[in-house]
């Protein structure tokens, strides 16, 4: 823990020189923990350090996440929940919260799951599978809280039957055919899909996003991003009890969008070619695995559509676990401050040093009052709330089809590579 703070210490003072430089423009440290460092490392010989961007003085945990929020309208969207295993995942994102939302039907395929789910959001109609709740044409919009090796058929069989979809991550898992299924659906049905990726709610991700737009950074010239993960097992060191073990043994870039995200999310860009490595450290993963996946770490190397570079790991280990990034571009740099703000995983910082003067609101759209900012930093809430949006505004969600596929698809053709001992190779655009 020492080393590491240590790191958090250098960081900031690597910050300082630009502080004496003639053009320097602003350093910006965010949040509560940022605000003690900016003592340590940018007030040397006593002077203040640079002002915080206002609206940008207090961590997410501290901002009212519904302040700014207006009622728009009575209308309120039907929608249908299905997948309550380990996570829990349909309940969480807060659409029983929402004032624009009814929740007419649940639906697991496990009775007593389906029935804790119908309890929890409040609903009295329950299906046994989402093939049958799809046939319900009260339900305008259904979200996938179900495993991640499902998440491809079934938004394509909400699709067919004219309701729009939502699922969580990955878009898909580990097959391209699906991806270009997944996309011909969405295409040929004109209705919103949206994955629901948590790290472009992140705080820190959402501020770089804006960033980027306003032209803070130019363009991105190298980008990290982080998802440790650990092993999936239980604290007793038993495996996750997921649908049909699907977590067990998977390949780490298999699960990629979190990490990418501190790339594909502030940019919308894409990968365009990739070299990966894939570590057999700390892995006692059969030969013979389900997947038949060697590796328990992969780290891969891309080339970005602007030309340039970026370093996205994903590790299956023990240690730090956490979802961190940072992106350096021609005229700015942004340190992330990763997913938490509390005990080990909250010891960086959020950053913006850089030559943009005239920078946008940073903080993240409001959510309406008694729907909880939710887990994964408080993006829980953003991200069912820009889903029910877009269908109600008629509106493009964040993380749309082709983000969705540009930040899963990269990772299955990192592991690819990672297979090949490293090999570059291409990686399918996906454009609507
Ligand atoms: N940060 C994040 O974005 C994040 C974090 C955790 C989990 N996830 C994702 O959330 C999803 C759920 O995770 P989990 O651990 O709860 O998965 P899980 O495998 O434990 O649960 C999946 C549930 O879906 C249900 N299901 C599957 N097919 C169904 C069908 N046809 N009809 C109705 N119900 C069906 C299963 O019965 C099961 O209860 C996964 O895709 C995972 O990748 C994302």
């Amino acid at each position: 823990m020492s080393e590491i703070i240590n790191y958090t210490q250098m960081s900031n003072k690597a910050v300082n020189p630009f502080s004496n430089r003639r053009n320097f423009i602003k350093i910006t440290s965010l949040g509560a923990v940022a605000l003690g460092l900016q003592q340590v490392g940018c007030s040397e010989g006593g002077k203040p350090a640079e002002p915080v961007i206002p609206g940008f003085e207090t961590t997410s945990t501290k901002r009212n996440p519904s302040e700014g929020w207006v009622p728009f309208s009575d209308r309120k969207l039907r929608v249908g929940l299905v997948g309550y295993g380990v996570c829990k995942f349909a309940a969480s994102f807060g659409f029983q919260n929402h004032p624009n939302v009814e929740v007419v039907a649940v639906s697991d395929l496990f009775p007593d799951r389906c029935a804790e789910l119908a309890k929890i959001t409040n609903c009295k109609k329950t299906y046994p599978s989402l093939e049958e709740m799809v046939k319900d044409d009260k339900i305008e919009a259904i979200f996938c809280g179900t495993d991640a090796p499902s998440h491809a058929r079934h938004a394509i069989e909400v699709l067919k039957h004219g309701k729009h979809v939502a699922t969580a991550v990955p878009a898909v898992f580990g097959s391209l055919e699906e991806a270009d299924m997944l996309m011909e659906a969405v295409k040929k049905s004109g209705l919103k899909y949206m994955m629901f990726e948590t790290s472009c709610f992140h705080e820190d991700i959402y501020a770089m996003r804006q960033i980027y737009k306003a032209g803070g950074f130019g363009k991105l010239v190298y980008t990290e991003g982080e998802y440790y993960h650990g092993p999936s097992l239980t604290g007793n060191g038993v495996p996750l009890g997921s649908y049909k073990n699907w977590r067990l043994d998977m390949p780490p870039q298999w699960y990629p969008t979190h990490s990418n995200a501190y790339y594909i999310g502030v940019t919308d860009g894409t990968f365009t070619e990739v070299s990966c490595i894939g570590s057999l450290i700390n892995t006692d993963k059969p030969a013979n695995n389900q997947y038949k996946n060697p590796f328990s770490s992969e780290i891969a190397l891309f080339r970005t559509n602007e030309g340039g570079i970026a370093r996205m790991a994903r590790t299956d280990t023990p240690g730090l676990i956490d979802v961190i990034g940072r992106v350096q571009g021609e005229k700015g740099f942004f340190y992330g401050k990763g997913e938490s703000d509390k005990g080990e995983v909250g010891m960086f910082n959020m950053k913006y040093v850089g030559y943009e003067k005239n920078l946008p609101d940073l903080n993240r759209p409001p959510i309406p009052p008694g729907v909880p900012p939710g887990g994964h930093d408080g993006s829980h809430g953003a991200l069912m709330n820009d889903f029910v949006l877009s269908i109600l505004q008629d509106r493009k969600p964040l993380v749309d089809i082709e983000m969705a596929l540009n930040l899963t698809v990269s990772g299955i053709i990192a592991h690819q590579s990672a297979l090949k001992d490293g090999e570059i190779m291409k990686i399918p655009q996906y454009r609507i």
